[in-house]
Parts: C-alpha cells; structure tokens; sequence
C-alpha cells in the first residue's frame, strides 16, 4: 500500500511541535492538531508505551491555545493494525491481572472516555491498515474519512479472541446489527468505499485527496465555536442510550452547561449579527467569531 506523505517532511513556518514522544508525533499548524501514531515499521500498532504516550498527547492537544481541531491518522502505510500482539498481549500474559489492568488501562482511557470527551472535535484520517484495536479510536473520533483502499478488518476472530477494547460498541454504534455482525464473525476485511457505505466512516475519498478533504473539513470546524460544538458532540453521542425522557433532561442540561462555558457569548453575537447588523445568514454559515 502506498504512504500518505505523512512523514517528518520539511515544516512550513507554522508548524509547532507539541513535544517529543517515541511512538507518536504531534504538531499544531494553523490551528489544527495532527496526532500522527509513528511506529510506520510496526503498522502503527499500539503498544503500552503507545498508550501511555497517547494520555499525554491529547493532555497537551487539549491544553494548546492555538488548536482548534485534532485530526487522528498514522505514518506510512497504516492507521493502526491494531492492539501489539506482542506488548500488549503475549508480554503481559505472565503478569498478575492486577499488573496486567495497570499495564493496560492507559488504552482503554485515551481510546474510550478521553477522545469521547475531548474538548475539540476530533476527525480520524484512515490513510491504510485499519485492525481489531484500532476500531476503538476510530469509533470514538467525532468524524472519519478514509482513503478508498484503506483496508479494515475485525480481524481478532482470526486469532482467537473476542473482540475487546469496546471495539465492539464503537462498531456497533457506527453500523447495522448486520454489518458489525457479518464483519466481526467472518474477519472479512474490506476498504474505505464499504467503511463509507456501511456507516464506519462519513465518507472516503481517492488516497491523493485525502489530506486535502481532511483540511476542508478541519477548516470548515475551525470556524464554528469550540464550546458549542463540544457541548453539541457530546450530546449527540450520549443520548443515543437514552430513552426520551432522560434524554430531554441531559440534553436540556448540556444545552445550560454549553451556554456557561461559552466565553465568546455566541448566542448573543450571533442573534445580533442576524437580527441587527443583518451581516450573516445562520442558514448558510457561522457568525464571524
Ligand atoms: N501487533 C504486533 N506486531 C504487528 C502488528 C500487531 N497488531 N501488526 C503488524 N505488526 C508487525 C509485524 O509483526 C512486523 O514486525 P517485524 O517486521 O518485526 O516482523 C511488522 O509489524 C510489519 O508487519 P507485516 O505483517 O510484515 O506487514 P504487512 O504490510 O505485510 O501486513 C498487516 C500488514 C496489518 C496486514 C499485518 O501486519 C497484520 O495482519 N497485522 C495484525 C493485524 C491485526 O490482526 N490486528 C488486530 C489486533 S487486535
């Protein structure tokens, strides 16, 4: 399969390293943050240091003052082959499974709750292998586009587990019972065109446009207003357990708790830029932050 390109290549002026980590890159550039998982030798797959290396990534995503969007993708040729079959799984098998909870909680958080809640809205770039653990993340990011060959797979039946991680939540979130059931029984991989059709990505995209189609829609993002959108994501992500009366209140609660975080008041500026100045049109686009 072919690289994205997405290597250590000459940095335009605006490109700001977040830090040094072994397994992972992360750099702002114009206000969007580009976590890339770097270990292209081994697919990308995610290992404990991975793991704990992601915690302190998004921690600094998140704190960053420029970043307005994150967007989630791998080096070379994959996204992520999923779990390490040797770190993560083989070289734990010895520990106690309180040693091996410690060892491997730090996957569970930054692929469930910390990209759930992330403050900024997250767009997972597949660019190749997708596998198994990797369907975690990818589930959790707000967005997904993917190259048309990006090649998925729920391959853990071909190994002899059951798939773990929540991968099977985040497939069953994104997919039909008949799709997260024939891809997780059979282990059938299939490409980014199907991952479109099939709900698991929003859409995919010929390999040579994928970064520019990531840009376009990280550009449109950064024009909305971050506390909304967060207040909004959430939303949308958890009333879907809900039933109608539970959800009426959360969401009546995450619409008061979005409001208060908003430090651009963009209630109030946007009713004015409607209604006074007459200078936007709501329907159309965001008011001018
Ligand atoms: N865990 C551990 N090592 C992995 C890995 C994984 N999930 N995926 C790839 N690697 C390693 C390989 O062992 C190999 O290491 P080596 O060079 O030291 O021998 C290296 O990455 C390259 O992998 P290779 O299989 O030679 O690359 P490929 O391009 O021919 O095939 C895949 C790519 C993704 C199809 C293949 O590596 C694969 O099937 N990986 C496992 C995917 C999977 O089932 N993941 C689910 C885990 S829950």
């Amino acid at each position: 399969m072919a690289s994205t390109g997405e290597t250590a290549s000459a940095a335009p002026s605006t490109h700001r390293e977040l830090g040094t980590w072994s397994t992972v890159k992360a750099s702002v550039e114009n206000e969007i943050a580009w976590v890339v998982l770097n270990r292209p030798e081994k697919r990308n797959c995610m290992s404990p240091t991975l793991n704990d290396e992601m915690l302190e990534v998004l921690d600094a995503v998140a704190l960053d003052r420029e970043a307005r969007v994150m967007v989630l993708t791998g080096a070379g040729e994959a996204f992520s082959a999923g779990m390490d079959l040797k770190e993560f799984f083989r070289d734990t098998d010895a520990l106690s499974p309180v040693e091996r909870e410690i060892k491997q909680r730090s996957c569970f958080e930054w692929q469930g709750p910390r990209l759930r809640q992330f403050p900024l809205p997250t767009i997972a770039m597949v660019n190749g292998y997708c596998f198994g653990g990797a369907f975690h993340p990818l589930g959790n990011c707000d967005l997904a586009v993917a190259a048309d060959d990006a090649m998925f797979g729920l391959s853990e039946v071909n190994w002899g587990i059951v798939p773990g991680g929540n991968v099977p939540l985040a497939v069953a979130h994104t997919m039909s019972l008949r799709d997260a059931m024939y891809y997780s029984i059979t282990g059938e991989t299939f490409d980014g065109r199907k991952a479109a059709e099939v709900g698991l990505v929003n859409e995919s995209v010929p390999r040579d446009r994928l970064r520019a189609r990531v840009l376009e829609i990280a550009e449109m993002m950064k024009t909305k207003n971050t506390a909304i959108v967060r207040g909004t994501k959430e939303t949308v992500r958890h009333i879907r357990g809900m039933g109608w009366t539970e959800a009426e209140n959360y969401i009546n609660a995450k619409f008061a708790e979005a409001l208060y975080a908003d430090a651009e008041d963009g209630r109030a500026q946007g009713l004015k830029q409607f209604l006074d100045d007459k200078s936007f049109r709501p329907g159309l686009e965001a008011y001018k932050r």
